[in-house]
């Protein structure tokens, strides 16, 4: 059997600069460059500034990157960035410089979907891992519900009509004052709360697999302002759990909705939403009521990463496929 192509897999699709080298399942390095603090002052992420911060970090995070995998660029197989979706200028930053390095080394260059490497990086943590599957991603930019019915071929059964769940998390933390991102400071402020002390609003009931969460936005501002001028307002880990819970609570019903219609034997998951505490746990349980296999990355392999995009392309890569040199992005690339 021949080895598995030796990947160097970039990512600047949002406020990450990633890179990692992977050889198969193996994760040989995997490094990051945060713009959370180049961000955080404004709110949200700002596509330019997030441009030129993939363009401040990338070529010395790429050589981090071969650096601790103690990989020579000669002896690369492929360099892959991702080609979308994602911010258009934050996009041409990795996919630019990975084909311009790839050219220049003589190697291959792949394009590689940002949603196909959310489904691609449970491989990397489980052998036993892959399709047929149902896959829940959710990030700040996206959620949906796919049907992974074999390596390449997806159906995305569902996705949010509005608002991505990591978005709504983050827009209510800030209206909570919390900071941004707003996912992580909700998951930390609802330690110890308790999540029926508010019933927020659980939308699309009679849609099952689609998200909206602009309307709980809505709830949860009308609500605190109304408690705030009665001098009801609860304490701020219950007000946060019940946030949560309705967010929660959606994605694990609708999931597991998909699960039941395909009859699918496993689960899994991506995007940084994943990482929440409360959703992890409730997943499993879920899952585990079901009898139905969970493939939950690790955190950090939930969130952006090159880790996941090197994945993806060896997959792509073993198919024979090269992405041409006049390729250029797509910043609404649109799985399955
Ligand atoms: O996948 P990701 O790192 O980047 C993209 O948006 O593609 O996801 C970031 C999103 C943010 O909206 C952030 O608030 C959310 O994931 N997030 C979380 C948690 N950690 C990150 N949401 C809920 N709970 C968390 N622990
Ligand atoms: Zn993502």
């Amino acid at each position: 059997m021949s080895e598995s192509p030796l990947i160097l897999g970039l990512e600047t699709s949002c406020d990450e600069t990633a890179a990692a080298v992977v050889r198969g399942r193996e994760v040989l390095s995997s490094v990051l460059a945060s713009q959370v603090d180049v961000h955080a002052r404004f709110g949200g992420v700002v596509p330019e500034v997030a441009a030129r911060a993939h363009v401040e970090a990338i070529r010395s995070l790429t050589h981090r990157a071969l650096r601790d995998a103690g990989v020579h660029p000669v002896d690369l197989d492929a360099v892959a960035a991702t080609r979308g979706p994602g911010l258009a200028g934050a996009l041409m930053v990795g996919f630019a410089y990975g084909k311009t390095l790839a050219w220049a080394l003589g190697k291959t260059f792949l394009g590689v979907d940002h949603m196909e490497g959310h489904l691609f990086a449970p491989r990397l943590e489980y052998a036993d891992y892959g399709p047929p599957a149902v896959v829940i991603l959710a990030s700040g930019g996206h959620s949906q519900i796919v049907h992974m019915r074999d390596w390449g071929d997806y159906e995305t059964l569902g996705s949010t009509i509005d608002d991505a769940a990591g978005e709504a998390f983050d827009k209510l933390a800030r209206f909570l004052g919390l900071g941004f991102p707003g996912g992580p400071a909700i998951d930390r402020e609802s330690e110890g709360g308790d999540p029926k002390v508010v019933s927020f609003p659980r939308a699309l009931a009679d849609r099952p697999y689609d998200f909206s969460f602009s309307g709980l936005k809505t709830a949860v501002t009308t609500f605190v302002r109304r408690a705030h001028h009665e001098g009801s307002l609860p304490p701020m880990p219950d007000l946060c759990a019940s946030v949560q819970e309705a967010i929660v609570d959606v994605l694990v019903a609708k999931t597991f909705n998909a699960v039941e219609a395909v009859g699918a034997p496993a689960v899994a998951g991506g995007g940084g939403v994943l990482a929440n505490r409360r959703l992890r746990e409730r997943l499993q349980a879920e899952a585990k009521r079901r009898g139905v296999t969970l493939f939950l990355p690790s955190p950090a392999m939930c969130t952006d990463n090159g880790a996941m995009i090197a994945a993806a392309a060896s997959f792509r890569y073993e198919r024979g496929e090269r992405t041409a040199p006049d390729a250029d992005i797509d910043s609404s690339m649109y799985l399955g």
